[in-house]
């Protein structure tokens, strides 16, 4: 008989949520992780505190540039980085201590150190002073991913970073140079650039947000440079130098050389999972040919009775995904007939305003030769918009030509994480544009352009 029926490898969104629902089904569970909060790169140093910091900037900055327009008159605007730093930091530790509380009221086990199989169902703990094993019937591995590094400029935590570092800067940088115009690269960007930094981007392909629809790269870009961002496109890092005064960073655009100086630099080209030192081989686990651990349609691995979830495996590195995973792989594991909708994953850029998208992006449908229709509604015509001061931005909507079922949802809008949730739910149910343009929506609000949008896809927008 083992320790326990369910041993998780990893506490972050997708091996804490694992736990829960394991626990909830009955199952004897342990959850290993090698940090002293749970919570994993989401709750720690990714998602929430640079939600956190999001949040003050944005406030610093409507105070600094919008509210005069509002009537609202302030003295002199000074900021007190290290009070908003004790916010991020506040908002952190509630909620990795409510995870602690979770596991408490599961009655799922927690082990700290850092896990590694020594076979198929025996693992190693390996702390500071100590060194156990355990065994289990099931072993889930959720050791999600680090920040890629660029060999020729290693992280050093003080001039060139990554997104931990870029979370805790003591002071704001004068100029700071981003590399890589993904999600990490313009969430940070936008943070320091409203607090005061001088703010340059480069990337190497010829777009920012190179997974979104072309309409809200475009659109991004042109918002963001109103914001004070200066992007160079096509543009790519091949060395560094640090020195006294900053990075010296050259980069390639259309065969010219370029130099670029800042006092900061971050790296934001991306994440690698965590499959070193996991002791994968000794368990006879495979990686595919992208360096991800290799699973069936079950989150099954090469071995027996081991599954993995999250960042470790294919698909977008994304909190929501790998929490989804956690439940269906628990409810696998159950007998039951767990199941994650890979077609339906929204993803999200927490910029101002922010960028949101579910399903197919148009470029990807002009590809693939499927015959659609689209239709967009620009937020400066929404009443509630217009109200709130939050008229930027659009809902584009894509839909089948025959049979009228939605296809893709891009929304550039202040809230968009929130209105991109009625486009996720309406294609998990393989609902048509139709069913959202009959679909009455309070007025005024900004889930209207989703309602306009769809009637345009029929050509009769009300409002546009
Ligand atoms: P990313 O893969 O989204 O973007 C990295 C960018 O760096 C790419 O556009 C790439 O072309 C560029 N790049 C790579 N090498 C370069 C070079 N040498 N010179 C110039 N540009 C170069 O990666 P990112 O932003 O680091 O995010 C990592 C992961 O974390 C992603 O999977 C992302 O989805 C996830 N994440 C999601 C967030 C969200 O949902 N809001 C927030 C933060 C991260």
């Amino acid at each position: 008989m083992s320790d326990f029926q369910i041993a998780v490898i990893g506490g972050g969104p997708a091996g804490y949520v694992a736990a829960i629902r394991a626990a909830q089904l009955g199952f004897s569970t342990v959850c290993i992780e090698k940090s002293p909060t749970l919570g994993g790169t989401c709750l720690n140093v990714g998602c929430i505190p640079s939600k956190a910091l999001l949040a003050s900037s944005e406030h610093f900055h409507m105070a600094g540039h919008r509210f005069r327009e509002h009537g609202i008159l302030t003295g002199e605007l000074r900021l007190d980085l290290g009070t908003m730093m004790k916010r991020k930091d506040g908002v952190v530790s509630r909620l990795t201590k409510g995870i602690d509380f979770l596991f408490k009221k599961n009655k799922i086990e927690r082990k700290l150190g850092t896990a590694r199989l020594l076979d198929g169902r025996t693992i190693e703990i390996t702390a500071p002073d100590t060194r156990q094993t355990l065994t289990a019937d099931h072993i889930i591995l959720a050791a999600g991913s680090v920040p890629v590094e660029l060999p020729f400029m290693k992280f050093d935590g003080k001039q060139i970073v990554d997104s931990t570092g870029a979370l805790a800067f003591d002071q704001v940088p004068e100029t700071l140079l981003v590399i890589g115009a993904g999600a990490i690269g313009l969430e940070l960007g936008s943070v320091w650039a409203r607090l005061g930094a001088k703010v340059t981007v480069l990337e190497f392909l010829p777009r920012v947000a190179a997974g979104m629809d072309p309409d809200v790269s475009a659109t991004l870009q042109k918002t963001f440079e109103r914001q004070g961002l200066i992007f160079h496109l096509s543009t790519k890092v091949q060395a560094a130098k640090s020195g006294k005064n900053g990075v010296t960073v050259t980069a390639v655009k259309e065969a010219v050389e370029h130099t670029f100086n800042a006092e900061k630099v971050l790296v934001a080209v991306g994440r690698r999972p965590c499959t070193e030192d996991l002791g994968l081989d000794r368990a006879g686990i495979t990686l595919t040919d992208k360096g991800r651990v290799k699973i069936d349609e079950h989150w099954r691995t090469s071995a027996p009775n081991i599954y993995a979830i999250g960042d470790l495996v294919g698909g977008p590195m994304l909190a929501h995904k790998a929490e989804d995973e956690g439940v269906a792989v628990a409810e696998v594991i159950a007998g039951k007939p767990g199941h994650v909708n890979y077609a339906c994953i929204p993803n999200v850029i927490y910029t101002s305003p922010e960028a949101a998208s579910v399903g197919a992006t148009e470029e990807a449908l002009k590809a693939e030769g499927t015959p659609y229709r689209v239709a967009k509604f620009n937020f400066n015509t929404n009443g509630r918009a217009l109200a709130a001061d939050t008229a930027e931005g659009f809902v584009k909507l894509l839909a089948h030509e025959k049979n009228d079922r939605l296809l893709g949802a891009h929304i550039v809008a202040s809230n968009a994480s929130e209105l991109i949730a009625e486009a996720v739910l309406l294609m998990e149910f393989g609902g048509s544009a139709e069913d959202l343009a009959r679909t009455v929506h309070a007025h005024p609000t900004m889930s209207e352009g989703l309602k306009e949008a769809a009637l345009g896809i029929d050509g009769r927008m009300i409002h546009g």
